[in-house]
């Protein structure tokens, strides 16, 4: 079964197996990764916001303009960030790793 390795705020690193066809959200979810995917899935919200490690970004699929968008939103957004609820676990992703954000977006300013 395929791998992929979420890396925690704090710096840790967790190994888990991700079932193929699963969303590497679903993943985090089944792990009790802290990643929250507030709206399930549905293209709703960006806190399931990760961090792709640059030589995994580019084997994704392209993000969708409909991702594209809610990623516009995330906080700490970089160039290698995608949603977890729209990566889906293929045999090609194992091994992934992916950081999540430092922060998630909430209503205090710094
Ligand atoms: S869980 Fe809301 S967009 Fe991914």
């Amino acid at each position: 079964m395929p791998k992929v390795t979420f890396i925690e705020r704090n710096g840790a690193k967790r190994e888990c197996e991700a079932p193929v066809g699963l969303s590497l959200l679903e993943v985090a979810h089944r792990n009790k990764i802290d990643l929250e995917g507030a709206c399930e899935g549905s293209l709703a919200c960006s806190t399931c916001h990760v961090v792709v490690e640059p030589d995994w970004y580019d084997l994704l699929p392209d993000a969708t303009e409909d991702e594209e968008d809610m990623l516009d939103l995330a906080f700490g957004l970089t160039r290698t960030s995608r949603l977890g609820c729209q990566i889906i676990i293929t045999k090609e992703l194992d091994g992934l790793t992916v950081r999540l954000p430092a922060g998630t977006r909430n209503m205090q300013k710094a």
